[in-house]
């Protein structure tokens, strides 16, 4: 019989800290009312100065080990989308693991903006039903706001902090990862960069000076490219499911602007109750917007089953993916 792969288990991690609309408009030139009208958004969680994105990391993964009745020894490997590791090297995945008692598994970092979470959920379906592994835990997880220049109105008033993860099985029952589209297009990756601290041009007293070592993004430019890729990304994974559009159930995509969410559900011809929304409350938190979406919809009881869902992101790079998820009964 072929092998399939679920979601069986969600964890998320926002840290306490709340940075309202309010707080923003003591620290940069900007209103509430530009903030919620133009993004969604009224506040988002901040990390303080000692953590960083494996600490978040930790406590998803713990979440989600424990929703799907797992011990942290069954977990055979730890799968981390992040632009934010901890460090350069080593990788934020091997961290995680080391946290949750678990050595000798493979742990790794990949890099894929914010469509890190649908990457991730994409490798673990090769990995499961490939036969390689029968259990892991899929991270996506960024603290943006560590490489947020915060006299940038037209950036820092964007992102927030989190962790999110799924733990991925070869028995069910719970969601079925099903069909999926991924892509990049690096020729555009200028667009939502930050410019130094990589081999092209390390830190130096000069990069810093400049800030280059912050977010730079050019967002109308992004905007236009992210309905697109949205749009498409979810066209070309029902299709590759075999999912006729009247049979989506709900859409969780990307949180990076209402506007974006929104032009993406109407291309899905959806209505306002079928699209899940937690951007007012997180802001954009990378990687992690999916999978905090994610847990907080099955948490509360929004994805009942049998529940076809759209999963839909872009982000640095450019990266986009798509990937549909069924929920079937709990036998
Ligand atoms: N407060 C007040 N005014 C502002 C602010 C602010 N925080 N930021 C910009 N403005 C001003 C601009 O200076 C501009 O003024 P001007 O007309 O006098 O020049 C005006 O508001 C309009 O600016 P726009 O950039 O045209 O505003 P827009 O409607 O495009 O909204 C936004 C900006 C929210 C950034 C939007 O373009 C967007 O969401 N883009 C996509 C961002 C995104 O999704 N990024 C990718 C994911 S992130 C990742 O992968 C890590």
């Amino acid at each position: 019989m072929k092998r399939k792969a679920y979601i069986v288990g969600t964890g998320h991690f926002a840290p306490e800290r709340v940075l309202t609309n309010a707080d923003l408009e003591k620290i940069v030139d900007t209103t509430d009312e530009w903030i919620t009208s133009r993004s969604g958004i009224k506040e988002r969680r901040i990390v303080d100065e000692d953590t960083a994105t494996s600490d978040l990391c930790t406590e998803a993964a713990k979440k989600a080990i424990e929703d799907a009745g797992w011990e942290p020894g069954d977990v055979q490997a730890i799968i981390v989308g992040t632009v934010t590791p901890d460090f350069v090297f080593p990788a934020t995945a091997a961290l995680v693991a080391d946290r949750l008692g678990l050595k000798g598994i493979p742990a790794y970092d990949f890099e894929a903006g914010c469509s890190g979470f649908i990457y991730g959920l994409i490798q673990s379906k090769a990995f499961i039903e490939s036969g390689i592994l029968d259990r892991m835990i899929v991270l996506g997880s960024d603290c943006l706001t560590r490489i947020t220049n915060w006299t940038d109105r037209t950036t820092c008033v964007l992102f927030g902090d989190g962790a999110g993860a799924a733990a991925v099985s070869s028995e069910g029952p719970g969601g079925l990862i099903g069909g999926w589209h991924w892509g990049s297009d690096g020729s555009v990756g200028h667009l939502l960069h930050m410019p130094a601290g990589g081999s092209r041009k390390p830190a130096s007293h000069e990069t810093v000076d400049a800030n280059e070592h912050t977010i730079s993004m050019q967002g109308g430019e992004i905007f236009k490219y992210a309905v697109r890729a949205m749009r498409d990304s979810c066209y070309k994974a029902l299709e590759s499911d075999g999912t006729p559009f009247d049979q989506v159930d709900l859409l969780i995509s990307h949180q990076a602007n209402l506007r974006i969410i929104n032009a993406t559900a109407r291309a899905l011809k959806l209505e306002p109750e079928q699209v899940y929304v937690n951007i007012h409350k997180y802001g954009n938190t990378s990687a992690a917007s999916i999978p905090m979406a994610l847990d907080e919809a099955l948490r509360e009881g929004t994805i009942t089953t049998p529940k076809t869902v759209v999963l839909a992101a872009f982000g640095a790079g450019l990266t986009w993916a798509g990937v549909i998820v069924k929920w079937e009964e709990k036998g």
